[in-house]
């Protein structure tokens, strides 16, 4: 006979995250799963056990030589891969999708962190969890209601969590933090690499370490450079998304030491 449904309850750091909020638990109607997340949870035990770590950010990675590019990567010590996934309408330019995560998937072991500037994440997100990503962010701008995609998504054993662009209202993301993995923090506009750095992400990434305290994952992406890494790190970011800044330079592990060696220890 099959077993009947667990009742679910909220976990210890959930209940936690919604009493600073003053939500009252409760209040709580999504399910979350009390069994063990093994995938989700090796992933997250890996990048808080690196934090803070630098992901490279693979659109400016060659593609045609993507493998190459992967095993220079770990070569540099790099623990996650950062995926960015465009569709030409949440965002006004487009990437790549499921097949380049799928391959991925087959040839490396580090953690993969799929980002996804898609208009429609309810309907792919979990494709893309079916293909191997072990976390998954999506935009709150797309879905201003994502407590029931990141119960889906954690369901389905992926560390699940809601990206928030520079221009957005930033209380409007709050609520829902107690239900994330991680959160990600915009530095700048999602769609493009190449661009600087805004500093609003800064106070962001300290509003959310002060409030939820360091069990959350706190990932910025978007111009982080030599000259703004410390600034996130000083403030809180475990997870520290790099595009430009290391696949625009002949060695990587020369520049992921310069980076590296930029960072400075969270005073929060
Ligand atoms: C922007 C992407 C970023 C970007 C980072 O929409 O989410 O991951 O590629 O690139 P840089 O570091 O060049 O800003
Ligand atoms: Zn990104």
């Amino acid at each position: 006979m099959p077993k009947p449904p667990e009742v679910i309850y909220p976990s210890d750091v959930v209940i936690e995250r919604m009493l600073v909020l003053g939500i009252a638990p409760e209040s709580f109607s999504e399910s979350y799963m009390t069994e063990p997340r093994p995938r989700a949870s090796k992933a997250i035990a890996t990048l808080k056990s690196a934090r803070p770590t630098i992901l490279p950010s693979l659109l400016l990675c060659d593609f045609a030589n993507l493998e190459r590019e992967v095993r220079l990567l770990e070569d540099a010590g790099v623990e996650c891969l950062h995926l960015d996934v465009m569709d030409g309408h949440f965002v006004p330019n487009m990437s790549y999708g499921m097949p380049i995560v799928e391959s991925l998937r087959k040839i490396t072991k580090l953690v993969l962190d799929v980002h996804l500037m898609i208009s429609d994440p309810v309907q792919y997100a979990p494709q893309f969890a079916n293909v191997g990503a072990d976390c998954i962010t999506f935009h709150l701008e797309a879905l201003p209601e994502p407590q029931a995609l990141l119960a889906k998504l954690r369901g389905m054993d992926v560390a699940a969590g809601v990206a928030i662009n520079p221009s957005s209202d930033f209380a409007a993301l709050l609520p829902h933090v107690p239900f994330c993995d991680l959160v990600l923090v915009m530095s700048v506009q999602a769609g493009f690499g190449g661009q600087s750095f805004n500093s609003v992400a800064v106070d962001r990434l300290r509003q959310l370490r002060t409030q939820f305290g360091p069990d959350l994952l706190l990932e910025v992406d978007g111009g982080v450079n030599e000259s703004t890494i410390g600034q996130c790190t000083a403030q809180g970011a475990d997870l520290l998304v790099v595009g430009s800044a290391l696949f625009r330079q002949a060695n990587y592990v020369d520049a992921m030491a310069r980076l590296n060696a930029a960072i400075v220890p969270t005073n929060c």
